[in-house]
C-alpha cells in the first residue's frame, strides 16, 4: 500500500499547559520533527470533542494525534482521563467504521520533553504513511460535504483554542 509520493497529513491536538510547550520547546532547541503535523491549540486534552478528530479525517487528514499531560498532572484536575476514555471510544468508532484504528493515537507529553514528543511525531508520521492514505472525505461523500471546498488547515481555524 505504500506510495512513494504520498504525504501524510496529521492533526495533532495539544493541551496548552503542556505538549503544546513540549513542541515549542523542541523547535527552540531545533529538535526536527516532520512537517506534515497541524498543530492545534486545546487548553486542555479534556476539551478534545471527539468530533473534532472525526471532522479532521473527513477534512482530509490521514492521522490524528492526541497529546496532553501525564494522568496526574493535568492542570484541570482529571481531564485527562476524560481524553483518554474518549481516545478508546474514538478507536472503537474507528474501527467500526472500518478504518484503521491506529489512525488515532494518544501521547502523553510534558512540556519538558520536546525531544519525545518530536520522536512521536516523527513515528506516528511513519505509521501513518505505512498505512497510507485515508481518502474518507474524498469525492462526494457525505463528511466532505461538511465542508467542502476548504482546505484542512483552513477548516480547523473555527476550532476554538
Ligand atoms: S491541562 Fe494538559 S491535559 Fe489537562
Amino acid at each position: 500500500m505504500s506510495d512513494e509520493s504520498f504525504e501524510p497529513t496529521v492533526i495533532g491536538f495539544t493541551c496548552n499547559w503542556c505538549s503544546y510547550r513540549a513542541a515549542d520547546l523542541a523547535g527552540t532547541a531545533r529538535v526536527k520533527y516532520p512537517p506534515n503535523i497541524r498543530l492545534i491549540r486545546l487548553m486542555c486534552s479534556g476539551r478534545l470533542d471527539p468530533t473534532f478528530v472525526l471532522k479532521a479525517f473527513s477534512s482530509g487528514a490521514d492521522g490524528v494525534l492526541i497529546t496532553g499531560c501525564h494522568p496526574g498532572e493535568c492542570h484541570y484536575l482529571e481531564q485527562n482521563y476524560k481524553a483518554l476514555r474518549r481516545f478508546h471510544l474514538l478507536r472503537r468508532t474507528l474501527q467500526g467504521l472500518g478504518l484503521e484504528p491506529e489512525r488515532v493515537k494518544l501521547v502523553w507529553a510534558s512540556a519538558a520533553e520536546g525531544v519525545k514528543l518530536a520522536h512521536e511525531i516523527a513515528s506516528f508520521v511513519e505509521e501513518i504513511r505505512a498505512l497510507g492514505p485515508l481518502h474518507w472525505g474524498g469525492n462526494g461523500s457525505n463528511q466532505s460535504s461538511v465542508i467542502s471546498g476548504q482546505s484542512t488547515a483552513h477548516a480547523f481555524k473555527e476550532v476554538p483554542a
